[in-house]
């Protein structure tokens, strides 16, 4: 075998041969680092012989999945655990993963299984400090601080676990790859270890991943390619509450979330969202509105506020925090342009409630709704929930579950729906009212009339 030095992108995984100040891949300036790699001649590795499967006669493993207990977790992985599973946990350091996992730990060893939590970060003292408080107790949790995959694997191969935890896969390395643990090639090859050896025993991995700054798991997009499921950790320091989303998930759908609140004993699950983003809501000031934003599976109200005051110099500002920046540039355009509401000149600022961003066009309405309220300075009725997706005409396009969304409403007590025409007669729930509006313009009349 022979050793050649190749640059790779510490950012998207790129690899070239001599060293390039700006990543043509991912146009990252800065990013190749030099990383020896064996350059191995095409061989055939395996003697046996690769027979394929006629779809039929495959049989059909049926999901197996096993419950961790914590619910939003459960649901965030898509409905428990799939053994040989591998789930790639990313997130900013000091975020809560190590909490996470160890609370997960917890109760998988409730349900019989023992778990190794090998840790390349804390030593099993601090572990030890955490689980304190935690109060997690001397149920089957084996703890290893090792970094070493070639050496935990020989351990592996003698003592059987029934889930594995990595803390994180930016510590570990293998001694047939040279450059330092946290580069590309060795969180490439340690994480493909983990996935066979995953895959193999019908263990389930959890890896811890970090998150660099601009929001990608360091050391590459390309774990997140290898990876059966990806979930982020979110939230704002500041913040108690945790937000566990799904990116990516090879056993259930993606954009699930799980809601947590970080407390002095650990991670609490929330389990009534809503009802938690709306606790300090003041109800009757103007510039704010409630919308049921759909993430996942599960509707979630949360309150939009918006800010439009005169703009004091002669360039007028724009902030977005929880939507699209863009997004609400064009909406901005159309109140503008399709509804004589000028605000093109003020300073405007929009801002999602509690730390959660909200990614879909059905908050289009209620983003359009906030503005208007604050311009006018006139309070939307604060029992009235507001949705629908807004297109350049003006016009009120209908949104997807529009049901399970006027039944969240519903449920929390509000008595008004201003929704997409189009949606309006889908509607079965008889304790709310429902307003079906086909134009903005139609829809601020009934909001301010
Ligand atoms: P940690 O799980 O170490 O984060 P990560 O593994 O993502 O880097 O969490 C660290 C933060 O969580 C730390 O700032 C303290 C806080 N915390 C609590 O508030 N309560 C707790 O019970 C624990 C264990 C941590
Ligand atoms: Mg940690």
């Amino acid at each position: 075998m022979k050793l050649k030095s190749l640059f790779i992108c510490q950012a998207c995984g790129y690899s070239a041969p001599k060293w390039m100040g700006r990543c043509p891949d991912c146009n990252g300036w800065n990013t190749l680092a030099e990383e020896t790699v064996t350059a191995s001649p095409h061989t055939r590795i395996s003697d046996s012989e690769i027979i394929p499967l006629m779809l039929d006669e495959i049989e059909y493993e049926k999901g197996e999945r096993f419950l961790t207990g914590i619910g939003e977790f459960d649901r965030v992985l898509g409905g428990g655990v799939v053994p040989g599973s591998v789930v790639l946990i990313g997130g900013d350091p000091g975020i809560g993963k190590s909490t996470l996992l160890l609370q997960v730990a917890e109760r998988i060893t409730s349900g019989s299984r023992n778990v190794l939590y090998i840790s390349g970060e804390e030593s099993p003292s601090q572990i030890k400090i955490r689980s304190g408080r935690l109060n997690v107790s001397a149920k089957p949790i084996y703890i290893l601080s090792e970094t070493s995959i070639d050496d935990i694997l020989e351990h592996l191969q003698k003592t059987m676990y029934g889930a594995l935890i990595v803390d994180s896969i930016q510590t570990m390395f293998t001694s047939g790859i040279s450059s330092a643990p946290g580069s590309v090639s060795q969180v490439r090859e340690t994480a493909s270890i983990l996935m066979k050896y995953a895959k193999k025993n019908s263990i389930p991995v959890f890896i811890v991943g970090h998150v660099t700054k601009d929001g990608t798991i360091a050391g590459p997009r390309v774990l997140e390619h290898i990876v059966d499921t990806v979930l982020y950790f979110e939230g704002d320091r500041g913040h108690p509450y945790r937000i566990l989303r799904s990116v990516k998930n090879r056993f259930g759908s993606t954009h699930e979330i799980g809601v947590f609140e970080m407390r002095e004993g650990g991670l609490e699950e929330v389990v009534n969202p809503s009802s938690l983003f709306l606790s300090e809501r003041t109800a009757g000031s103007a510039g704010s509105v409630v919308v049921t934003s759909l993430e996942g599976s599960r509707p979630i109200l949360t309150e939009i506020q918006a800010l439009v005051s005169s703009s004091p110099f002669g360039i007028p500002k724009r902030g977005a925090i929880g939507v699209d920046y863009n997004r609400l540039l064009l909406l901005v355009g159309v109140l503008d342009k399709r509804v004589g509401i000028h605000i093109q000149g003020q300073d405007i600022f929009v801002n999602v409630v509690g730390g959660l961003e909200l990614s879909e066009p059905a908050i289009d309405l209620s983003i359009i709704a906030a503005l208007t309220s604050s311009f006018r300075e006139i309070p939307i009725d604060s029992s009235t929930v507001v949705f629908g997706e807004v297109g350049l005409a003006g016009e009120v396009r209908g949104v997807t579950s529009a049901e399970v969304r006027v039944k969240e409403a519903a449920k929390l007590g509000f008595k008004r729906c201003i929704i997409p025409e189009r949606n309006a007669n889908q509607i079965s729930v008889n304790t709310v009212e429902v307003i079906g509006v086909s134009t903005v313009k139609n829809a601020i009349d009934i909001m301010f009339h």
